[in-house]
């Protein structure tokens, strides 16, 4: 049994424009150990997924589909099962640490607070343990600065803080939404290899939520490309960065900074994302695409096994061949 299988996982917001569709049809498997890349421009639907998983939608929201955790739908959990759950086995790292971690309280009561609730621990006990994954997340002194209250800390230490309160639990699955991104290049390198260390030592399998594909080169085994509230393209990370066949998966590699290229040389995709109240009849990205066809406005792409390699799954009315030539000029 997977760890964690999504079926066709949906996310409606119902608003004063209409019901907006934020995530459809997703579907992913996740085991132990095993990292997902979750990539796309902002608005695509990353967090509304993960969100939906941890129960933690805003009020307007609802769900369809299933999201099995161990079996169990996390969906139609009572709000006192999934309690039980979250911050233990499934536990999530924001992108602003100061939306975690709470100003007026010093990191050893935050995180003591959580092992003595959760796992039965002592004081004294407790805050050995914090000091431990304070020391796992490299933070110097931990012992000392433990006592500190977290606007005491600087971004990339403040990050490192909320990772060890993930990890407090042990969860088996760590989502992080875009962990990295408010950091600079240095402290957000550090910061990925010591999600992978701490992966290798405690197994956590690991949800990555990123608009950079830089980040999931490194780190993740699967990958899904999210456009306009729909899977875009999916797979094993291998086939996907080395065959990626579907423009948008293009496109976000042509945007991906070059190591031997300096920044200046940065493309994006032209256009901004479909207004997700009124969405397009049609493929998400027509209206970007510049390979698209009559049939790409008013037919929606089903998400299907590429010809090219049946480990990819991609949504595209084009033909895989077509594509993977046209990149490979593109890099050539
Ligand atoms: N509470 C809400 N009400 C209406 N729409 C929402 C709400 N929360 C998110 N959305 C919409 O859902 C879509 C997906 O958002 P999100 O998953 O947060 O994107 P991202 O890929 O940047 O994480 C966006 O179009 C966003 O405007
Ligand atoms: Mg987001």
């Amino acid at each position: 049994m997977s760890l964690l299988k999504v079926r066709n996982l949906g996310v409606q917001f119902q608003t004063n424009d209409g019901i907006v569709s934020a995530v459809n049809g997703v579907n992913f498997e996740l085991e132990r150990g095993q990292t997902l890349g979750i990539v796309g421009e902002s608005g695509s639907g990353k967090s509304q997924t993960v969100l939906a998983l941890m129960g933690l939608l805003a009020k307007n929201g609802q769900t369809n589909g299933e999201a099995l955790y161990k079996g169990q739908n996390l969906l139609s959990m009572s709000a006192k099962e999934l309690n039980g759950i979250r911050g233990d086995r499934l536990s999530m790292i924001f992108q602003d640490p100061m939306t975690s971690l709470n100003p007026y309280l010093t990191v050893e009561r935050q995180m003591t607070e959580v092992l003595e609730l959760h796992k039965g621990m002592t004081r004294r006990e407790a805050k050995k343990r914090a000091i431990e994954l304070l020391e796992a997340v490299r933070i110097p002194e931990a012992a000392r600065r433990i006592d500190m209250y977290p606007h005491e800390f600087s971004g990339g230490m403040r990050q490192r803080v909320m990772i060890a309160m993930a990890l407090l639990c042990e969860p088996e699955v760590l989502i992080a939404d875009e962990p990295t991104t408010a950091l600079d290049v240095t402290v957000q390198a550090q910061i990925l290899q010591l999600l992978k260390d701490l992966q290798r030592d405690f197994g956590t399998a690991i949800v990555m939520i990123t608009h950079d594909l830089g980040v999931v080169a490194g780190l993740c085994e699967k990958v899904l490309v999210m456009y306009g509230g729909r899977v875009m393209e999916q797979g094993d990370a291998d086939s996907l960065f080395y065959r990626a066949s579907h423009p948008y998966t293009i496109g976000l590699l042509g945007a991906l900074p070059r190591l031997d290229h300096d920044g200046s040389e940065l493309v994006s995709i032209p256009g901004n994302p479909p207004n997700m109240a009124q969405p397009p009849k049609g493929c998400p990205f027509a209206e970007r695409c510049s390979h698209v066809s009559n049939r790409c406005a008013t037919e929606l792409p089903p998400l299907m096994p590429a010809e090219h390699d049946g480990r990819v799954l991609r949504a595209c009315h084009k033909s895989a061949h077509e594509l993977i030539d046209i990149r490979e000029v593109a890099h050539a």
